[in-house]
């Protein structure tokens, strides 16, 4: 649906009235990039994502089908012409999935499997396809069954006991360190004869005492001290050393707790297997230009976007791949606008820091191509250096040419300069702000003596973040 032919081209609040709102009357014109300003604890969010964003989102469910109650309703009279919302609030977008990485929600990862499992050359059999045709994306992604390394299940990295940490000195006796597997991480309901006796058959069995230090055993009983269980199948003549190494008890005891109680004990190290790639034997060997899907992923986006860039002039292709290849460089060329292009495929949404995670969900919308959406952001430049708000101010721009209306809470002057439309809140924190003291464009803004954000482009004496103190002193408790 074309914007244009939307009978309402603004959205109108009437009476908003939550928290500190005093039944601010707003008008809102669609279609444009909007800025709301305003001293911390004027009342920004509670307008923005509590009052406008929740009738947002009814109004989708019900768009949707879905009757919902008129939640919130007392908080203001009427909101006409709004759209469905989406809004990024800058803390709170996380990922729960913990293996959610930029490759699996931008799709990227998804499409790259495809054209590995269309074009990819095996290392192995040069010159043969044979094979090709069973071939699924599946096996290139690292959480998919099919293509996970067995041994890390497709993280990349193994957990270990860090015993380095655990052991005491060398220089202490055999005992010492038996009782101290056997203690950690409380005593073990094993009688303690019972272990003593294991310990003993350790001592006869190496010529020592209990009371021998540990450093002056042989290479080959540190190793027995350290690692070794009794073989389960045995023949009869030999018998078993009855003797389990510390480490073996540690290992075992820990099965048994829940290991993430002890961080200090864990010690993350690449996969041994995978060394770090996270994805079976058979997807390394199925190569694009001699380089394995690992490889592509732990690229950051910009060496990939180049990479592909090349692979798609190298050769003629198929429709379908071709099309993939597009829709890749766009992906990416969208990561880049968003300044993410640092980032890498294989890195987890969880670990992002709050702007970026922000801008990776700025990013999947960019790359939507939906229209009619209101889209509602929270100091989303927090932490950009200029040329970086430069580029997600192009991008805000971009989601409004798409036909959406794009609303952003902001206190970064390059950012309201901007803007299309100002929405000022104030003029001071808590009771003594919560009035809509200007709304308008940037040039009637600069001019109003009302709003503190307007004197302060005025005077450029001090950063407009220095206001966030006014609450202190202004807030009435
Ligand atoms: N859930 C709530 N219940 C009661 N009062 C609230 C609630 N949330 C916010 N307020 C109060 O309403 C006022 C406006 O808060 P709001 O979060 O809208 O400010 P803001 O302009 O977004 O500030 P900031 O720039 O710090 O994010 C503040 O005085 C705040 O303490
Ligand atoms: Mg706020
Ligand atoms: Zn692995």
């Amino acid at each position: 649906m074309n914007p244009k032919d939307n009978a309402m081209n603004t959205i109108e609040v009437y009476n908003a009235r939550l928290h500190n709102l005093r039944n601010v009357r707003v008008s809102i014109p669609k279609n444009r990039f909007v800025v709301v300003t305003g001293v911390s604890g004027s009342g920004k969010s509670s307008f923005i994502f509590d009052t406008l964003h929740k009738e947002g989102q009814r109004v989708y469910l019900e768009a949707s089908g879905i009757s919902h109650d008129s939640f919130g309703w007392d908080s203001f009279d009427y909101i006409e012409g709004l759209s469905p919302t989406i809004a990024a609030r800058q803390r709170t977008v996380s990922s729960i999935n913990p293996r959610s990485t930029v490759g699996t929600t931008t799709r990227l990862l998804n499409l790259l499997a495809n054209v590995y499992a269309q074009e990819g050359v095996s290392a192995s059999e040069t010159g043969r396809d044979r094979g090709r045709e069973d071939r699924l994306p599946g096996m290139f992604m690292f959480n998919s069954p099919h293509g996970a390394c067995p041994q890390c299940d497709g993280r990349g990295s193994v957990t270990e006991v860090n015993f380095r940490h655990l052991w005491p000195d060398a220089s202490a006796s055999l005992e010492q360190w038996h009782d101290l597997a056997y203690r950690f991480p409380n005593k073990t309901k094993e009688a303690k004869a019972y272990i003593a006796g294991r310990l003993d058959n350790f001592a006869a069995a190496y010529g020592c005492s209990t009371d021998t230090p540990f450093s002056a055993l042989s290479e080959e009983a540190r190793s027995v001290f350290l690692t070794y269980r009794p073989r389960r199948t045995q023949s009869k003549k030999e018998k078993p050393l009855i003797f389990y190494g510390v480490e073996v008890v540690i290992e075992e005891k820990i099965k048994k707790i829940d290991f993430k109680r002890f961080p200090e004990l864990q010690i993350k190290r690449a996969c041994p297997s995978c060394q770090g790639y996270r994805i079976s034997r058979q997807a390394f060997d199925i190569r694009l230009e001699n380089r394995h899907i690992g490889e592509l992923c732990l690229m950051d986006a910009l060496e990939l976007k180049e990479f592909i860039a090349r692979y798609r002039a190298s050769r003629a292709g198929s429709p379908f791949t071709n099309h993939i290849l597009q829709e890749m460089a766009r992906k990416l060329e969208c990561l880049e606008t968003v300044g993410l292009s640092h980032l890498n495929l294989y890195r987890e949404t969880p670990t992002l820091s709050g702007g970026e995670a922000q801008r990776l969900h700025i990013m999947s919308h960019l790359t939507a191509r939906m229209n009619s959406i209101v889209y509602i952001f929270d100091e989303p430049t927090a932490g950009l250096h200029e040329t970086e708000k430069a580029k997600l101010i192009e991008s805000f721009l971009r989601l409004k040419e798409q036909g959406n209306t794009v609303i952003v809470v902001e206190h970064d002057e390059s950012v309201i300069r901007r803007a299309e439309h100002i929405i000022d809140f104030g003029p001071m924190a808590g009771k003594l702000g919560g009035e809509v003291r200007y709304q308008g464009d940037y040039d009637g803004f600069a001019r109003c003596g009302e709003s503190l954000t307007a004197a302060y482009l005025k005077q450029k004496s001090q950063p407009v973040k220095s206001y966030r103190f006014v609450r202190d002193e202004a807030s009435p408790s």
